[in-house]
């Protein structure tokens, strides 16, 4: 339990100590809630205002916060102050010290790990990449967020499945089929990949406008697809294939991984499964001859399942994707890390699970999140602006290069520092804001090593391991916490012991902003602490302290960023 929450279960139980037969008292969560860190520390380590009680009490606040004062005894707070409504608590830092630096540097780099989802399994649906189409910027969110969840609860405990849900089905097959066969060629595709499928998809709509039997044609190839014709289904394999060779080098970049690709296609035969039960259970309606539910009573527009010829849609395959994952993994939830716009999806086919009585349809959860622009240009594959993720990830390491051959021009593996740093600063942008917020990337903001980016985190976690590089043959005694007394060593330990907190909640919102809002400001408490305090300092009982603090930082700022799918080089 970390202090805050340690303080307010005591400050719950001298209230009903206090006033036992009392109604209507605020619980431990609820004061946990209402604590606050003074902004002048002369007002104690945190403060509870009682305002709260004063119905409950039939007591003014002044009063409550007195009598509670002088009810108050407990060791790890030196004096409880009762100041106008306020109970200011004043720690005791020498304890507290200790004590937060005795959990964190025990469990190490595993500090705030627990055992919290054992037995219990997620499944992450994030990235989900279309096949023949372009990895650009707009895919960054789905797949970071997606990835760094996944890590979260990984290290919650849970076991994680995390699937690449590809876009690998539909009409435009055909088309691409019938493009390729006509101005294409093997060696083209093999060597221009994705690129070159675009060039023969954008080509087929070019020509198509001049002569519409070719939308026939395309047609004719995707009917083949369906038919499992020979030639038409190795030609769609190898089109997957090349696609996903060209975003294995994006994911290996980005330390992205899947524990399964199973697509739209996947569940080509597995839909029929979930027509019949949509039938027999009589939620299946006839409008314009395609077989709908109808979500009238949902305020929603009715889920469509079988188009009026038969074909299948996505949220056909998204419920016969939900019915697997169910099936296989037994998902005590099911994340689907995709972008707002689509909301009503993902509200209609959810709520269609729900007419048809799953219980766990409560357990599928849309994780949404908003648009990226770039340079403060929205992008759109439309009209044509578009920024490709490698190209943007490649960019990233160049321009980090060159800050690096500038900033340190004798760092040894600079090139992989560069790729740590440039790759970390395009994540960290990612993650930085709550992700339903539209996030504007540009690049000096990215990378500029004051600011609130990943090469700041970066390098104070650095800087911590160039303090301990230092100690290493020291030999320092027993560390004396009375060194870790001061305000920034105090406000550095309080971020720490949050920390484990922060990861639940972070699992809990889905939100792993939580986690670089973590890191960042504990980055800023230690260069706060380093610049105020010299760390091998003459006495070394308070160096050892000191350095204890320094390694508990590097510890939990490594752990926070690995969390957020980001590296922490030691030197930089
Ligand atoms: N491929 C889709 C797209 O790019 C995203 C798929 C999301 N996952 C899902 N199960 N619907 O829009």
């Amino acid at each position: 339990m970390d202090m805050m929450s340690r303080i307010a279960a005591l400050t719950a139980e001298c209230l009903s100590n206090t006033w036992p037969e009392a109604q209507g008292l605020p619980s431990a969560d609820e004061i946990r809630g209402l604590l606050a860190v003074p902004p002048d520390p002369n007002m104690g380590d945190y403060a509870f205002p009682v305002f709260r009680l004063a119905k409950a009490l039939r007591m003014a606040p002044p009063k409550i916060a007195l009598t509670l004062c002088e009810a108050w005894k407990h060791a790890d707070v030196a004096r409880v102050e009762a100041v106008n409504g306020y109970m200011n608590f004043f720690l005791n830092r020498v304890n507290f010290a200790r004590d937060t630096l005795t959990a964190v540097l025990e469990a190490g780099e595993n500090y705030g790990s627990s055992d919290l989802g054992a037995g219990k399994t997620v499944c992450l649906d994030y990235s989900s990449i279309n096949i023949a189409k372009r990895f650009h910027i707009g895919h960054l969110s789905t797949t970071m967020i997606g990835h760094s969840l996944k890590r979260i609860h990984d290290f919650l405990g849970y076991k994680t499945v995390g699937i690449n849900h590809l876009g690998d089905w539909g009409t435009q097959f055909g088309k691409m089929i019938c493009a390729y066969k006509k101005w294409g060629s093997k060696e083209e595709v093999e060597q221009g990949g994705v690129s070159e499928m675009v060039r023969l998809y954008v080509k087929f709509h070019e020509e198509a406008e001049k002569d519409p039997a070719l939308e026939d044609e395309g047609r004719a190839w995707f009917k083949k697809i369906e038919d499992k014709d020979e030639e038409a289904l190795s030609i769609w394999e190898w089109f997957k294939d090349v696609t996903l060779r060209d975003t294995a080098r994006v994911y290996e970049l980005l330390g992205v991984e899947f524990d399964s690709y199973a697509g739209e296609s996947f569940y080509n035969d597995k839909m029929d499964v979930v027509i019949d039960e949509l039938r027999e259970k009589g939620l299946l309606t006839i409008s314009d001859g395609a077989s709908v539910v109808d979500l009238s009573e949902d305020k929603m527009p009715p889920c469509i399942i079988l188009r009026s010829d038969g074909a299948t849609l996505y949220a056909t395959r998204d419920l016969a994707a939900a019915f697997y994952r169910k099936n296989v993994y037994n998902f005590d939830k099911c994340l689907y890390v995709v972008a707002y716009q689509q909301d009503l999806h993902f509200r209609q086919w959810f709520k269609v699970l729900e007419k048809m009585g799953k219980e766990w349809a409560k357990d599928c959860v849309h994780v949404s999140f908003g648009m990226i622009s770039y340079e403060g240009q929205s992008l759109s594959t439309r009209k044509g602006y578009v920024v490709y993720l490698e190209d943007l990830l490649e960019q990233a390491q160049k321009k980090a290069l060159d800050i690096i051959n500038e900033k340190s021009p004798n760092l040894p593996n600079k090139e992989e520092v560069a790729r740590q740093v440039g790759i970390g600063a395009v994540i960290y942008t990612d993650l930085s804001n709550n992700r339903i917020k539209d996030i504007d990337f540009h690049w000096d903001r990215a990378l500029n090593f004051d600011g609130e980016t990943a090469p700041y985190v970066q390098y104070t976690h650095a800087r911590c391991c160039s303090v301990l590089r230092k100690t290493v043959d020291m030999n320092l005694p027993e560390a004396d916490y009375n060194a870790l007394a001061d305000d920034e060593a105090q406000a550095l330990l309080r971020l720490l012991g949050r920390f484990p907190d922060v990861i639940k909640e972070a699992a809990e919102k889905y939100e792993p902003s939580m986690i670089t809002r973590a890191v960042t400001d504990i980055a800023q408490a230690y260069n706060k602490f380093y610049y105020e305090h010299r760390i091998l300092d003459e006495d070394p009982a308070a160096a050892a302290a000191r350095v204890a603090l320094t390694r508990a930082v590097k510890d939990v700022i490594k752990r926070g960023l690995w969390l957020i799918g980001i590296e922490a080089p030691e030197r930089m």
